[in-house]
């Protein structure tokens, strides 16, 4: 048993919880500033063209939370226009913070040029919050909004009324059309279900035979909405809002999705009820709350192929 407090025993002592600090300090300057701004583009191929038809490439962004002065996030969303996209969906949260929309669209550049479509996340209309980050690990979100029962404080009206300008479809509650290269590609959307703006009923109904794909696109991946996606016949469903879990766990993953979709979906290429489903980890992250780990940020380039022959 040690007695005295001088010199080395007390070195030991304040060792162990110094080293935790510095480690500490390290993880969050490694989530904040590194991890945060390292962006990644991933790709997947999906099947779900009739056979014969040529391929398309789908460029999915989604959850920027868009800061005027997140400079590197802009300038490599701008860079994706080199990949050649014939269609771009934003699955909402782009924005976090008033004067953000003039950065997104400068971001989006010429991307806004190509086909595009999207559908708002609740960020998108109200500020962000400070909320303690683990609370995420047992409850969603979703009764914060609840609680707040506020007007939105954010300029979402004015966002969507700049992508529609440029020619994107706005599918918050809403079906459309567009040509895609040489493909009639019909989809539905949906508001969202996070803060309970979604409204299925108004898009319901079975995806016309005449179309060439069908695109069933919405902010949160909730299950009894992917469920009558699926059941109405959408091919391909796209989301985002999980941003992958966001600070996730070396050889576990995520530890929470924000919503009602199980883990091993959080982000990436899966199949819901006979539908292919995506869902995108986002570029960013609330500002209350900036850092990922393990998760980083990224865009994805889904590349729509004909489906195999039986
Ligand atoms: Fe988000």
């Amino acid at each position: 048993m040690e007695a005295s407090f001088g010199g080395r025993t007390v070195r030991k002592l304040y060792a162990a919880p110094l080293g935790l600090a510095g480690i500490g300090a390290a993880t969050f300057g490694y989530a904040s500033v590194i991890e945060r701004n390292w962006f990644r583009l991933r790709r997947f191929e999906v099947p779900v063209l009739p056979p014969g038809r040529p391929s398309v490439k789908i460029l999915h962004v989604s959850d920027a939370h868009l800061t005027p002065g997140r400079r590197r996030l802009i300038r490599w969303v701008r860079s994706l226009d080199a990949l050649e996209p014939d269609l771009v969906i934003n699955t909402g949260d782009s924005i976090s913070h008033p004067d953000a929309i003039g950065p997104f669209l400068d971001a989006l550049g010429p991307l806004l040029d190509r086909p595009g479509a999207f559908v708002y996340g609740s960020n998108d209309l109200y500020s962000p919050i400070f909320k303690n980050p683990t609370r995420y690990v047992w409850r969603t979100s979703q009764s914060d909004y609840k609680k707040r029962r506020r007007e939105p404080d954010l300029p979402y009206r004015e966002l969507g009324s700049s992508l529609q300008a440029a020619g994107w479809l706005d599918l918050n509650n809403r079906i459309g059309r567009l040509k895609v290269g040489s493909l009639d590609v019909e989809f539905g959307g949906i508001d969202d279900s996070h803060i309970n703006r979604d409204r299925y009923d108004k898009i319901a109904g079975p995806v016309d035979p005449r179309a060439d794909v069908h695109l069933g696109v919405m902010h949160s991946p909730e299950p009894r909405n992917m469920d009558r996606f699926a059941a109405d016949g959408y091919d391909l469903l796209l989301a985002g809002h999980t941003h992958g879990g966001q600070v996730c766990v070396p050889f576990y993953g995520a530890l929470a999705t924000n919503c009602g979709i199980d883990r091993p979906r959080v982000k990436g290429l899966h199949q819901h009820r006979g539908a292919w489903l995506h869902v995108s980890a986002g570029l960013g992250t609330s500002p209350k709350a900036p850092m990922r780990f393990c998760c980083p940020p990224e865009a994805s380039l889904l590349t729509l192929v004909p489906r195999p022959t039986p």
